[in-house]
């Protein structure tokens, strides 16, 4: 049995060796060949960014991009969700802007701004949005909202309150196209928030905005709000007529 073996091995190895004997020279042969006759994989038929072409008649090899192309990741299908604001449903409104002493501008017509949230209001939702605004907007916002971060105390241009009528009563879109688009001397922050985070930083500002007035009228107006959100009293103290 073990000798029958042994045979075995000694033949497939003496098989292995011829073989290698073989195969060694054909390798050197394809190095050598290789090196010498080069196949030019450096020099393919295609076309760099930019680069002059006969083929087309404008002569660029660059195409436009079909109308219609949406990068991946960028179909920003839902208007809403996106921009925070619909499609102006009374045409005839325009947005009303006025300039403050201190510079600020302030706007008291919102007629494109959508005035719910796109997106469920949870617990999780407004933890979120706090946690993101003690990053991004507390230096300036301070801790509730009042305008009165750090940055601000060391000379940076003084922010709105949150807690006047007007934003209390401005519409959701409002605050969410503040941040997306930036507004007067106050940076986007849309390339550090992203659209649900946005919505998250709104849904804080909203509890903020309860927070210090909470027998107010200031609404959630979320899908579900009603069940997640601290009860919102229905007194009024919006007679003062809103503008600042
Ligand atoms: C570097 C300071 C700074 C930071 C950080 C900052 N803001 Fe502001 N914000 C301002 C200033 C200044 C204004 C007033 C701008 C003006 O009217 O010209 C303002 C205005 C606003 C307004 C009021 C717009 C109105 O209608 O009057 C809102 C809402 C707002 N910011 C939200 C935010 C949110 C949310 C964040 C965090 C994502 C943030 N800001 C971060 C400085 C800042």
């Amino acid at each position: 049995m073990s000798m029958s073996k042994s045979r075995v091995e000694s033949r497939e190895s003496r098989a292995g060796r011829r073989a290698l004997f073989c195969l060694l020279p054909s390798a050197f042969c394809l190095l050598f060949i290789g090196c010498g006759v080069r196949s030019d994989m450096q020099d393919q038929p295609r076309y760099d960014a930019y680069e002059k072409s006969e083929f087309f008649s404008d002569n660029r090899a660059s195409r436009n991009i079909p109308e219609g192309t949406v990068a991946r990741g960028h179909l920003k299908e839902n208007k809403a969700l996106h921009t925070g604001k619909i499609d102006n449903p009374n045409a005839n409104l325009q947005v009303e802007t006025a300039t403050d002493a201190t510079g600020n501008t302030l706007v008291s017509s919102f007629p494109n701004d959508i005035d719910e949230f796109p997106v469920p209001v949870t617990m999780e939702l407004v933890n979120r949005g706090q946690d993101r605004y003690n990053i991004y907007c507390i230096v300036c916002h301070g801790p509730v909202g009042n305008g009165d971060g750090m940055i601000v105390r060391r000379g940076f241009p003084q922010p709105p309150t949150y807690h006047d009528d007007r934003l209390r009563n401005a519409p959701v879109g409002h605050f969410f196209d503040v941040m997306t688009n930036g507004w007067g001397k106050m940076n986007s922050y849309a390339d550090k928030l992203s659209a649900v985070d946005r919505w998250a930083v709104v849904a804080y500002i909203r509890t903020l905005q309860i927070s210090q007035n909470p027998s107010g009228t200031t609404a959630m107006n979320a899908n579900t709000a009603a069940n997640t959100m601290p009860p919102v009293g229905t007194s009024n103290s919006n007679t003062s007529g809103g503008a600042r």
